[in-house]
């Protein structure tokens, strides 16, 4: 997509402590993979990343921890400002 035809980047968040910009109304997913990164969370076992897969709320691979709080599928929820989104081991922290 072409910047001109972006919307403004108007919210700011961290992941893992790095700010990244979004759009009101973008999910937290979507602007963590449009900043390039991959790896939402790792799996309980074997430390594995998982990212987005299913993109609407099915699969859990997307899995964070928003602002202390584990198991937020972030393919689901909106940005809001000075959110603090990490990756989550597992179901835990
Ligand atoms: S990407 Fe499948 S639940 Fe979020």
């Amino acid at each position: 997509m072409s910047e001109i035809n972006s919307p403004a980047k108007n919210i700011e968040f961290t992941f893992n402590g790095e700010l990244i910009s979004a759009v009101s109304g973008q999910t937290v997913g979507a602007a963590i993979l449009e900043s390039g990164k991959r790896s939402l969370r790792k799996t309980r076992f074997e430390n594995k990343p998982r990212g987005m897969f299913c993109g609407i709320g099915i699969c859990f691979d997307c899995l964070v921890s928003i602002n202390g709080v584990a198991n937020q599928r972030a393919c689901l929820v909106q940005v809001l400002p000075n959110m603090n989104v990490q990756t989550q081991i597992g179901s835990k922290l």
